[in-house]
């Protein structure tokens, strides 16, 4: 795999490594262990390699060892370096990386942007786990494309990975919509009300609380329906089995919408019991204790955490119990190197309770249990009432943001040119919504602004989106102006050509995808992919500008700029696949 850094960081660990054995050390500094960073003005080269981590060692100032390892290197063709302060700068050969480059970009089945550090890996990856009371939010939405991208991301680096989504399906807050339904149902359906199935959920769980305001019974029959859906009471158990159907196969709907997709779901209905069993197990080994009160509980003072109670006086379970029960399961089920929670940022203490009861259980694979905490989204104050008043929900933002970007196709006059118009807008829609959602790292809480989110010249989705579509219709114009000069097929691009400026920056930016794409894997972090999508959006749109392609008078270099655009669209559709945008054509 090319990496154009590589060969420099070869020489420059050669002639640190010569300094270093004349002062009559013998640790050797490794190519890898090499910091490069990218000098602030292009003038001053390409690569920068700063000398601070040196200078204990040889005694000396960085700027003196920088102008020793500058003796030490020998003249290579096309490149030079200088020393620069405390820097070894470095201006590469233009023709020959961009030689060495592009053919791998473009190669038929090139591992372009799978760096591999992560082959071997089996890592399970849980996301959005919504609870069946609700239909999805805008914080599921993050979380969702949050726990997509990332797993995306993983495999991309060689890890085997598997998706999975516990549905939080049984609880006092599923008793709630139950109860409302049952009380004032009658017969109604989500046909019958013209509603999408989990929206008609949601509605009931809303009316529940609105009549436990005035019948203060109400949370009363609620405990009491969970008890009896706990002894199995069969008329309770069918009522709860019609209505988490209705939750889930809306949800399913929106998770096809979206893009989001599981290998596998687990119930909490179906492991809360194996929680209870492991809980009652770990209270004989007297890890767990019985409390006066006949509640189960774990005194993690010692962790410095807190006591918390596993199982409840009366013998129910709560959130925990079932959390317990279900990563031991996963682990049977699917034994993992590594399993990453996504999940809000308030329930960073039930996971930190969580890792150190199973590791107190005994199970080694607990020290491998991450949680990928983000933080939390809201829209800007007055921007979109939300259908219960207080959260937004997922299907009617993403509804609201196609009919924006409905409206601005027609504005365009588009409507034609686009094909479907429809459809592409709601590509449009998710594309705006996930980069807005991605490019914030995960833990900083966060506004999403649906207008801002849906700007076409700004550092948006819709933006990259529109990049790649240009792209596609500029080598759609050369395939049919080949086709027309009859010359037929593309032949060998002479890459060595490239060496302008734009030109020149474009490929460096080409040859740091394998980085973006491993770091955005091992900081779990898609921000660093949005990052890097909008710098090759950035620099091809001034290469675009600077360089003229179908029009220029050298046919050799026109092919050569026709082979880098291709290498171009191949890295940005390869990466918005990373980020869940979706690849428009024609835009
Ligand atoms: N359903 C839970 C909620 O909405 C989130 C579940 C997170 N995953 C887990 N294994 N606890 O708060």
């Amino acid at each position: 795999m090319h990496d154009y850094k590589e060969p420099w960081k070869i020489r420059i660990a050669g002639a640190v490594n010569a300094l270093l054995h004349d002062a009559g050390q013998d640790e050797d500094v490794k190519p890898a262990d090499i910091v490069t960073e990218i000098p602030p003005r292009p003038e001053m080269g390409d690569l920068g390699f700063p000398m601070f981590g040196y200078a204990k060692r040889l005694r000396k100032g960085p700027p003196q060892i920088a102008a020793m390892v500058c003796e030490k290197l020998t003249a290579q063709a096309g490149s030079s370096f200088t020393a620069e302060g405390p820097y070894v700068n470095v201006r590469l050969d233009r023709a020959g990386t961009a030689a060495a480059i592009l053919p791998e970009v473009l190669a038929e089945k090139s591992p372009y942007g799978r760096p591999g550090n992560l082959s071997g890996q089996r890592i399970m990856v849980e996301f959005s786990s919504p609870n069946t009371n609700k239909p999805l939010h805008l914080g599921h939405l993050r979380n969702d494309v949050l726990g997509e991208s990332v797993s995306r991301i993983l495999a991309a680096c060689g890890a085997e990975v598997r998706k999975v989504c516990i549905i939080n399906d049984r609880g006092v807050h599923i008793c709630k919509s139950m109860l409302a339904y049952k009380e004032f149902g009658e017969g109604k359906t989500p046909e019958s009300e013209h509603l999408k199935s989990d929206h008609f959920v949601g509605d009931w769980y809303v009316k529940f609380h609105k009549m436990s305001q005035e019948d203060k019974g109400a949370e009363e029959r609620a405990q009491d329906m969970l008890r009896k859906w706990e002894a199995g009471d069969p008329e309770t158990v069918e009522l709860w089995k019609k209505m988490n159907a209705w939750t889930v196969n809306g949800m399913k709907q929106t998770y096809e919408r979206t893009g989001v997709s599981f290998d596998q779901y687990y119930y909490e209905s179906q492991t809360y019991l194996l929680g209870k069993d492991e809980i009652l197990k770990g209270l004989e080994k007297g890890i767990f204790y019985r409390e006066e009160d006949g509640s189960v509980q774990v005194d993690l003072t010692a962790e410095k955490l807190d006591k918390k109670v596993l199982l409840r006086k009366d013998g129910t379970s709560i959130y925990i119990t079932q959390d317990i029960g279900t990563a031991i399961y996963r682990h049977k089920d699917w034994p993992f190197d590594r399993l990453v929670f996504v999940v809000g940022s308030e329930q960073q203490y039930h996971f930190k309770v969580l890792f150190t009861i199973l590791d107190k259980l005994g199970f080694v694979w607990a020290k491998n249990l991450y949680h990928l905490s983000y933080g939390m989204v809201n829209l800007p104050e007055g921007k979109m009432k939300s259908r219960e008043g207080t959260v937004v929900d997922a299907d009617d933002l993403i509804d609201s943001l196609k009919e924006m970007a409905l409206t601005e196709i027609r504005s365009k006059d588009r409507e034609d040119a686009v094909g479907e118009a429809s459809e592409v807008a709601e590509k449009i829609a998710l594309g705006a919504l996930h980069y807005f959602l991605l490019q914030v790292s995960p833990a900083k809480d966060m506004l999403f602004d649906p207008k801002e989110s849906l700007s076409f010249n700004g550092n948006t989705g819709p933006y990259l989106q529109y990049m790649g579509a240009r792209i596609s219709s500029l080598l759609r114009k050369a395939e049919d102006s080949a086709a027309k000069n009859s010359s037929g097929k593309a032949g060998e691009a002479d890459f060595s050509l490239l060496t302008s400026d734009a030109e020149w920056e474009l490929i460096k930016v080409l040859g740091g995808y394998n980085d973006a794409v491993a770091a955005a894997a091992v900081g779990m972090d898609p921000s660093f992919l949005a990052a890097y999508l909008y710098e090759v959006s950035r620099t091809f749109s001034r290469f675009y500008h600077d360089c003229p392609i179908l029009n220029t008078e050298n046919p050799a270099l026109a092919e050569a700029r026709l082979a880098l655009s291709r290498g171009v669209l191949r890295v940005l559709r390869d990466a918005l696949n990373l980020v869940c945008i979706p690849f428009l054509e024609i835009m």
